[in-house]
């Protein structure tokens, strides 16, 4: 009877999918994150850059690519980018897409996630079988020539296969591509987050967004107010909120400073621990949200900060050995485009209704996200982060200004 009962367990486990990473992938996971604020400090520090949205699981595999197709340094790199020089090659590749087909588990997560990778090489190249193959098993990645003498239709065509790929939600990766003559990676995302209590469709409606003191768009905007993990940081005048997404995996936090600003101050104070920090104070209590329904399309050339943060050869054009591509070192880094379109929306499973008028929705504190904001897509199971990213400016007609 015990016995039968223990089997049934442990076949319940395995039925629902809940099965531990193998230890190279959990250390990869936890890698990736202390990168992925690695590489949204050196996003953020660019003047010119408004929205971010990154992908860290994403981008560590584009980088496996990298240490796939590379030799010597220029593979070796890839695991000081990611501090993970104890991984072994073949763990390496086995771990980062064994890592990303957790994460990115539609039926497990109900999340909504289109990956598309695609390494582009010049017309000249000719791929290596082999790399073919183990490229397309480990990360997914398709493969193309693209011949850029005639650079408008070379520049159509990736953004039409961008397009393709995540159902007309992306329709550009890129305006221009200025260094034609190496390999590109680039990564066309899809993302929706579906939340574990939905808003409620008609709870929408148009105001302003401030994306500096005199500068206001419009947008609409979803408002709920439910049971959250919210931590009010008066020290640093900034609150935090974490919100669930479907099947509790995975969840979203915001940090938002209290009024408008730059938001240099509180990248400032981003950091892992920090991050650890604000999430260990949180109580669980009623919060009213507001968040702009919106869709943030984003495009990112990483090659430059890539190589910031010390993949400094394979983008090289001199010191580039990606001869495990194609056979020869005839091949360098040229390009690294991420690009994403994240859909902010009502959609998510029915709330819990037995707590409506009740005490425990009672005095809410209030976030009402209508200033730029951080955001960070936070994996339970894999302690990865799914998503980093600011929202500055997003679409919306100019308003009026008040009198
Ligand atoms: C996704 O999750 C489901 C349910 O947990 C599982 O049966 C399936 O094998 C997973 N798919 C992949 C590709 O891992
Ligand atoms: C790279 O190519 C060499 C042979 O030139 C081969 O021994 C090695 O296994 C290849 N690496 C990968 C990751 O395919
Ligand atoms: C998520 O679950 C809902 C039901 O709660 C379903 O309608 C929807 O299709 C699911 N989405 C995905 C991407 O699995």
């Amino acid at each position: 009877m015990l016995v039968s009962s223990v089997v049934l367990l442990c076949l319940l486990a395995t039925v629902s999918g809940d099965k531990a990473l193998s230890s190279h992938a959990s250390i990869l996971a936890d890698n990736s994150a202390n990168f992925a604020f690695n590489l949204y400090h050196n996003l953020a520090k660019e003047k010119d850059i408004e929205n971010i949205v990154i992908s860290p699981v994403v981008v560590a595999s584009s980088l496996g690519l990298v240490a796939l197709g590379g030799k010597s340094n220029t593979a070796s790199q890839v695991k000081t980018v990611l501090s993970a020089t104890t991984v072994k090659d073949e763990q390496l590749h086995s771990g980062l897409s064994e890592l990303l087909t957790e994460v990115s588990n539609s039926t497990a997560r109900n999340v909504t996630w289109k990956i598309s990778n695609r390494l582009y090489g010049p017309s000249s190249v000719s791929f290596v079988d082999n790399f073919l193959k183990s490229s397309k098993k480990h990360y997914n990645c398709e493969h193309s020539k693209i011949n850029f003498r005639d650079k408008r239709s070379a520049v159509k065509a990736i953004n039409d296969w961008a397009s393709k790929s995540t159902d007309g939600k992306l329709p550009e990766v890129t305006k221009d591509v200025e260094k034609t003559d190496g390999a590109m990676i680039i990564n066309a995302m899809f993302y929706k987050p579906h939340w574990d209590e939905q808003f409620h469709h008609k709870m929408v409606d148009n105001r302003g967004f401030l994306v500096h003191r005199s500068y206001t768009v419009s947008v609409p905007m979803m408002h709920r107010t439910g049971i959250y993990g919210f931590f009010d940081d008066t020290t640093n005048n900034l609150l935090v909120l974490d919100m669930a997404l479907a099947h509790k995996m995975s969840s979203v936090v915001f940090i938002m400073p209290y009024h408008v600003e730059s938001l240099e101050r509180v990248e400032k104070l981003l950091t892992r621990q920090q991050l650890n920090t604000w999430i260990s104070k949180m109580e669980q209590r009623a919060v009213a949200v507001s968040l702009p329904k919106v869709s943030v399309e984003v495009s990112h050339n990483l090659q430059k900060h890539l190589a910031e943060l010390g993949l400094t050869e394979a983008v090289d054009k001199a010191k580039a050995d990606l001869s495990n591509i194609s056979g020869k070192k005839d091949l360098y880094l040229s390009n690294v485009f991420h690009a994403s379109a994240m859909e902010w929306d009502t959609e998510g499973n029915p709330p819990d209704t037995s707590i409506f008028g009740t005490d425990k929705l009672k005095n809410p504190k209030l976030f009402y996200a209508d200033h730029p904001f951080i955001f960070l897509v936070k994996d339970k199971k894999t302690n990865s982060i799914l998503f980093m990213g600011r929202l500055v400016r997003p679409k919306g007609d100019k308003m009026r200004d008040e009198l």
